[in-house]
């Protein structure tokens, strides 16, 4: 399999990035979404102005339902933190959501809430360029060169193929088992070099690698920079459930919503799984309380845990004032969000003007790769 091509004319070296304006540009004029303010849509600038000395960063969203208080804290927050320091693109994987055949008019649906979503957490538009897959058809192209060099035997290892094959055994199509290149596509279409995904990506990530790696070798050319799965903090922060479970996730039914009021919050956290209290003074937490702390943690202000955590500690604890506070320290965060998912939602023409403003600077960026790859392949350029 080594076919070894002398070095392609055309090829780009590496780490190449995908902007193409070299301005700085302050963002007149642009209203910019702020936690703690009114809901503030997003309105356009007249031109695009990105910089072009930051790394790429691609990450991809499966529309499969709310986004809930363990995507925010574990996802969304730092996404909206990126697009301060990369050129980051997100899009909303609808083709990968074919796998399990939704019905066309849950598509759209789906899409939208998530678009209304991201955009309620911060996820501005003049700064990263946001976009739906299925708007840009060079991916699929980059997928076909992807799959002839992708072979059967590596992707049946996938655990994830593995796993999808065994839950819907009467569905097992060719999708689903090329669900690893259509990523690889995805991301090496924008020469992206950060991808932030959680643990259970890994897999999908390295493949993603061994595509760059092997397309970068079959053509003798350094094309593809390889991918690396990323995040800020050492370790994916992992959001405990209500329910003294392990993570909150949907699958599991425990989820707080972000598009959730404050009565509905409330009750929730109030209902959250606790003990007896505190028998001993600095006793170690057991877990289900150890999640209330947690959740704590990173929803309240630092002086908030401490002064719990030494409740705890001096058996002086209620759970009950423990989670009047929670609860009210959630809603604080979520209230301006779900403000502006309702305002986004109710209004489909901003919704798709942003999507069409997103597509379009991602076909620049993906066409402009295909070009060259269509190159190095020794397809007829026009
Ligand atoms: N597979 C990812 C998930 O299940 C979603 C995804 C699709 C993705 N394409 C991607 C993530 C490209 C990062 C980059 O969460």
């Amino acid at each position: 399999m080594s076919v070894s091509a002398p070095k392609m004319q055309g090829a780009e070296p590496k780490y190449q990035f995908i902007c193409a304006s070299a301005v700085l540009f302050p963002a007149f004029g642009m209203s910019k979404i702020g936690f703690a303010q009114k809901p503030n849509l997003i309105k356009f600038a007249p031109n695009i102005y990105r910089h072009t000395d930051m790394e790429t960063v691609v990450s991809g969203i499966r529309p499969t339902g709310n986004l809930h208080l363990g995507n925010y804290y574990g996802a969304v927050t730092s996404f909206v933190k990126m697009q301060e320091e990369y050129n980051c693109l997100f899009f909303i994987a609808d083709w990968h959501s074919l796998t399990t055949h939704p019905k066309p008019e849950n598509i759209q649906s789906s899409v939208r809430t998530i678009l209304a979503e991201y955009l309620a957490c911060g996820i501005d538009p003049e700064k990263a360029t946001i976009y739906i897959q299925s708007d840009v058809p060079e991916t699929i192209e980059l997928y076909l060169y992807l799959n002839m060099n992708t072979y059967i035997g590596e992707l049946g290892r996938v655990t994830t193929f593995k796993e999808k094959a065994r839950k819907q055994p009467d569905n097992v199509n060719a999708g689903l088992f090329t669900y690893p290149t259509l990523m690889a596509a995805d991301i090496l279409q924008h020469k992206a070099v950060k991808v932030p995904v959680g643990k259970d990506q890994e897999q999908n990530m390295e493949m993603a690698r061994k595509c760059a790696r092997r397309f970068n070798n079959i053509y003798g050319v350094e094309f593809f920079p390889e991918p690396q799965n990323f995040h800020y903090s050492q370790q994916a922060i992992k959001i405990p459930g209500l329910d003294g479970s392990g993570k909150m996730g949907k699958s599991e039914g425990n989820c707080i919503y972000l598009f959730e009021d404050a009565k509905t919050i409330t009750k929730k956290v109030m209902r959250a799984v606790t003990d007896a209290g505190p028998q001993s003074p600095n006793s170690p937490k057991p877990e289900v309380i150890q999640n209330l702390f947690t959740l704590m943690e990173i929803a309240s202000a630092a002086d908030t845990y401490k002064y719990f955590d030494e409740k705890w500690n001096d058996c002086t604890l209620r759970y009950g004032d423990m989670k009047k506070q929670l609860a009210e320290d959630i809603v604080k965060t979520l209230s301006p969000i779900r403000e502006r998912i309702l305002e986004y939602s109710n209004n489909t023409e901003l919704l798709d003007s942003i999507a069409r403003r997103g597509a379009e600077k991602a076909r620049e960026s993906a066409a402009k790769t295909l070009k060259e790859v269509r190159q190095i392949i020794g397809f007829r350029t026009y």
